[in-house]
Parts: C-alpha cells; sequence; structure tokens
C-alpha cells in the first residue's frame, strides 16, 4: 500500500550511486579502496571529547538535555565567532546538524520546482541529489585550473535568463574540492563575487576541507572577501562542517550569511529539526574555549600530509603520462583526468577485479550531464602500503585497458 502513496517527487529520487558502489566492494578480501570519502578516525580526538562530554553533562545537563535554541546555542556560536575572528552578529550564524541540513535549509528557502542551481562540474553528489530532490534544475559549469570556469558561467547564466529561468544561486566548494580537489585560486574568487555581485546571484560556499590544508598558504574564503573587500554581506553563504575535524558523528556544522535568509533557514530547521543537538554544540563550545582546536586541526594536518605525499609519489611513479592529475596541498581526494576515450566506468569493473576501487568521475555530475574520462582517489583511509600497492596496480590497468 505504501510504495502507492508515495510523492512524487519521491519516487523519482535518486540515492547515492556511490553508497551502491562502495556496497558492490564489500567483501571482496584485499580490497585496496581509494572509493570512500570518510575521514579517518584515528584523526578524531576521542579521548578529549569524552572528557569534555562528561563534564557538559555533569556541569550543564539539566540544560543540555533540554530542547535548546533553533538558531544554535548562543555559546557555541560566541565561541565560533571567537574562532573564525568575525565581527558577526550571532543572527547572521546558524547552527546546523552536518553542512548536509545547512545545504537543504538554504534549498528549501529559495528554490522552487524549475528553478535553476549552477553547480560545478564535477561537484559533491550529496549536494546534488539534494538539489535535484528539491525539483531544482541543475546546470554544471565545468572546472578549469583555476576554479569555476567563468566564462562557461556567463555564457550559461545569460542564456538560461533569455529563457525567463530563475537562477537561484550558485553552489560551490573553493577548497581541497570534493571530488576534484581543486582549491580555487585567489583571482578567481574575486572574479567570480564580483560576477555574483553584478549579476544578482547569491553564492552557496560549502566548506568542509578548507582547515585541512598540510602545506601552502590558506586563502581567504568567499565569505570573507565578499566581506571585507566587496563590502557585500548578502552576496556568500557560507557552510563550514567540523565532520572531518572532530568526527561525523557529532552532526555539526554552521551556515554564516544575510540576516534574512538565515532567519529564513532557521525556520525551516524548526520545521525539520526543531533544533540542533544542544550536547554537542556545548562539548564543541568548550574544546573551542579551552584553546583545543588548533592545535588538534594542526594533529589532523600532520595525520594526514604522509598519506598525500604518498599519493603524490605513487601518482608521479606509475600512473602512464596521458593521466592527468591534481596535486591537492591538503584536504581528502585527489582527481584523475583520463583522455577522452577512456571510460573510468568500465575501468572500475576491471579494477574491482584487481582488488582496487576508486569512484569513477561520471557519479559527480548532474544526471544526464556525464563525463566518464575522469575518477576521485580518496588518500585518508588506505594505509602508506596500500597506496603504493594500489597505484602500481592501478597504473598497470590503465595501461593495459587502453592500449
Ligand atoms: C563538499 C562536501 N559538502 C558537504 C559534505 C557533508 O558534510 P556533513 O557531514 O557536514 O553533512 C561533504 C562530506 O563528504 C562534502 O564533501
Amino acid at each position: 500500500m505504501i510504495s502507492s502513496k508515495l510523492s512524487h517527487i519521491t519516487k523519482t529520487m535518486k540515492s547515492s550511486m556511490i553508497r551502491e558502489m562502495v556496497a558492490s566492494t564489500r567483501g571482496i578480501e584485499g580490497l585496496i579502496s581509494f572509493a570512500g570519502g570518510f575521514p579517518s578516525p584515528k584523526t578524531f580526538p576521542s579521548e578529549i571529547m569524552s572528557k569534555l562530554y562528561a563534564q557538559t553533562l555533569v556541569e550543564d545537563g539539566s540544560s543540555v538535555l533540554q530542547y535548546g535554541a533553533s538558531e544554535g546555542d548562543p555559546l557555541f556560536k560566541q565561541e565560533l565567532l571567537k574562532w573564525e575572528g568575525y565581527d558577526l552578529d550571532p543572527s547572521e550564524m546558524l547552527i546546523t546538524a552536518g553542512s548536509t541540513n545547512a545545504i537543504y535549509y538554504m534549498t528549501r528557502a529559495l528554490v522552487d520546482p524549475g528553478d535553476v542551481i549552477i553547480c560545478e562540474a564535477p561537484s559533491f553528489l550529496g549536494s546534488l541529489v539534494a538539489f535535484e530532490a528539491s525539483g531544482a534544475e541543475l546546470v554544471g559549469i565545468p572546472l578549469d585550473n583555476e576554479g569555476i570556469d567563468l566564462n562557461k558561467l556567463q555564457e550559461k547564466v545569460e542564456a538560461l535568463q533569455k529563457a525567463n529561468r530563475k537562477v537561484k544561486f550558485i553552489y560551490t566548494i573553493p577548497d581541497f574540492h570534493n571530488p576534484a580537489g581543486l582549491t580555487m585560486s585567489l583571482q578567481r574568487r574575486k572574479d567570480l563575487i564580483e560576477y555574483a555581485i553584478a549579476a544578482r546571484i547569491p553564492i552557496l560556499e560549502d566548506n568542509p576541507y578548507s582547515r585541512l590544508r598540510f602545506s601552502g598558504e590558506s586563502l581567504p574564503t568567499l565569505f570573507k572577501l565578499a566581506r571585507m573587500e566587496y563590502g557585500n554581506n548578502e552576496v556568500v553563504t557560507e557552510v563550514v562542517s567540523f565532520s572531518k575535524i572532530l568526527g561525523p558523528g557529532m552532526r555539526l556544522a554552521f551556515a554564516k550569511g544575510n540576516r534574512v535568509l538565515i532567519e529564513r533557514m532557521c525556520s525551516w530547521q524548526q520545521k525539520v529539526n526543531i533544533a540542533p543537538d544542544n550536547v554537542s554544540q556545548r562539548v564543541a563550545a568548550r574544546f573551542l574555549a579551552e584553546g583545543y582546536m588548533e592545535p588538534h586541526i594542526q594533529k589532523c594536518c600532520d595525520f594526514y600530509r604522509p598519506y598525500l605525499n604518498a599519493m603524490l609519489n605513487a601518482m608521479a611513479k606509475y600512473l602512464p603520462p596521458y593521466i592527468q592529475y591534481v596535486k591537492p596541498e591538503g584536504g581528502i581526494f585527489t582527481w584523475l583526468r583520463l583522455p577522452e576515450d577512456m571510460n573510468a566506468d568500465e575501468l572500475f569493473e576491471i579494477a574491482k577485479a584487481h582488488k582496487v576501487t576508486f569512484i569513477p568521475g561520471s557519479k559527480f555530475y548532474p544526471t544526464g550531464q556525464e563525463k566518464f574520462n575522469a575518477l576521485r582517489l580518496n588518500f585518508s583511509y588506505s594505509s602508506l602500503e596500500q597506496i603504493e600497492v594500489g597505484l602500481e596496480s592501478l597504473g598497470r590497468m590503465m595501461e593495459e585497458f587502453y592500449t
């Protein structure tokens, strides 16, 4: 009976094909997996957290086990603002259960079925399926070496506007992009903001990885640039997740943006979730207040750096010369670009038979806009030895498959 009652949107909603692909490799003995996107559990600050959870429950138990404020705990917000060094009003910030929720609320607040959301192509599948489920049409814009291709963006938006389509926002992941590993250059950040201001299109900046930088200089977020350099407090909404720093199980993130939008997103939060988890917020507030955050992030970076280096060395050593790849300075992914006529979905099946997995690039595009000559490699899960052995094997398979 239930199946006949499902809403149209539920019936047509895409599931995460990545989860299905990863599931299809489960149980393969000796498998080397570059497929997942989980942070390493070895980076989770479990000991400090167990102390802070106990303290929070003993000292604040009667208040934190109560329903909290829908916009988020004021104490946590205060600590976040101090940590980030922003002079923001707390009403310009919303705490959510992971960035997935913040992205969902912004989509609900702005998008009607048939509206257009511009995304990078490729982009994070979790957001793409959520956008599609809202009834939005997704228009993917390719990336070049500096980030989203602005000429293509401009062309597309002009064509859409001529066709009377409503472009509601541009979704971008400027730092250590998932899946493309790329970091948007400073100039591209500025050009994108200038364009978005002129074209009156808001930007949703998804930022789960910028603090996982293992070398090189940090770049200002789009949010910071828009506020500080362009004096614009409307164009960028930034969502920051603690999933890759404290652990995704805590389900903690925050959004910063224009008060009007934040209020509307909060109104969605009331309907969907009532309020974010009070206990996690207060624990994270203590984590910040007691000065654990920066040394912990440093530890995460020190932990991941050798894995990235092993991946970069193995790619240089084993991949055939016709494979191009991104050399990230942080995050947890790198991205291989294959020759036009080489299909990573086919390579996936061959690799699986040889006990190596990755995610084919085609899984990171809006429906109907797939490209097949790319793949994503994760370097935060396998051991250093597995990275060496897995890349050697992948390089060999590519040569055999392609010649
Ligand atoms: C780009 C991007 N955005 C959002 C998320 C989801 O983060 P959260 O756990 O905060 O919902 C991820 C997780 O992999 C991601 O890579």
